[in-house]
């Protein structure tokens, strides 16, 4: 941490110069999670943080769709992201055209997307969900058949969380959790057998099987936390068991993980460097910025 230290330092003085907070995604390397973060958080804690800030500035540490989401919730604010560059696979692979091509297969059938989706997909979205309440989302619309986009494997996970609705998807996936297979996760338990293995749903659902728990990222962490296991393998970006092993010493994380590339191109040097110039600022057309508000503020109200 020490090499950290002059960057932390000069971070956190600008930010309270600049009346800016720092909202981090859980994936934020420990460095930022614990250097520089105020809030740190899954998808939809940092959508509902984004709305309750009033400082003038937020610096979203995390891929550019949180930082659209945060501005469409708080669009009197400044959303800098520190990399402009920092997507995310799922997001790539649909835009409204796509949804209106899933209308057009399911006359009828409301479309929840998952909030890792550009603004013009959430505006053309009836909902938004993350994975902490894709199936809570899900379960509460009146309809048998819903779309879920864009992420298949969270879609096949909800399915089997819900099985009285008939689900269809687009064939999206994330880059970091397809990668993982059933067999790797049988392989390491029979190598290492008392472990607790926890996964993120946007893995394959036979790989979810062969897991003892899904959540989001926040709920691994309360999942890890509260079971306090010996020994846990986190089935996720590499970043989460590293910024939440110092809490719990008592606990030996293990196993392989995945590095996120897009979530990794945030870092102390571009975050500074985005305080000290006000780049990149994140705009969003306020005809689609207030479609999608609908359709994360829908999201938000089901959730409670
Ligand atoms: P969470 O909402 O679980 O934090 O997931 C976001 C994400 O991008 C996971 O890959
Ligand atoms: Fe997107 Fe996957 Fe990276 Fe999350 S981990 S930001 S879903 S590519």
């Amino acid at each position: 941490f020490v090499r950290y230290a002059p960057y932390i330092a000069a971070i956190n003085k600008l930010k309270a110069e600049k009346n800016a907070v720092i909202l981090a995604h859980n994936y934020m390397t420990p460095e930022i999670y614990h250097g520089v973060a105020d809030v740190v958080g899954d998808s939809l804690q940092l959508a509902i943080e984004a709305t309750k800030v009033e400082a003038d500035i937020i610096v979203q540490c995390g891929v550019h769709f949180m930082a659209e989401t945060s501005k469409i919730l708080n669009p009197a604010k400044t959303v800098l992201i520190p990399d402009v560059e920092a997507g995310c696979s799922l997001a790539e692979s649909i835009t409204a055209e796509g949804i209106a091509q899933m209308r057009a297969r399911y006359p009828g059938a409301p479309v929840v997307s998952y909030v890792n989706t550009t603004a013009e997909v959430k505006a053309a979205s009836d909902i938004c969900c993350t994975s902490s309440n894709a199936a809570q989302i899900v379960a509460a619309l009146p309809e048998e058949t819903i779309i879920m986009t864009p992420d298949q494997y969270l879609a096949q996970n909800v399915a089997n969380m819900v099985p009285q609705k008939k689900i269809v998807w687009w064939e999206g996936s994330c880059i970091v959790h397809e990668q993982y297979t059933p067999e790797d996760i049988n392989d390491f338990r029979a190598m290492n057998p008392g472990t607790m293995i926890i996964a993120h749903p946007e893995c394959p659902p036979d790989v979810v099987d062969a897991c003892d728990y899904s959540g989001s990222t926040s709920g691994i962490i309360d999942y890890v936390t509260t079971n306090k296991p010996a020994k846990a393998m986190l089935v996720t970006e590499c970043s989460m068991a590293s910024n939440i092993s110092d809490a719990l010493p008592e606990i030996e994380f293990t196993g392989p993980c995945n590095m996120c590339p897009y979530m990794k191109k945030i870092t102390l040097e571009k975050i500074l460097w985005a305080l000290h110039t006000g780049s990149e600022a994140v705009e969003v057309d306020p005809e689609v910025a207030g479609k999608a508000r609908v359709a994360v503020e829908r999201m938000i109200e089901l959730s409670k």
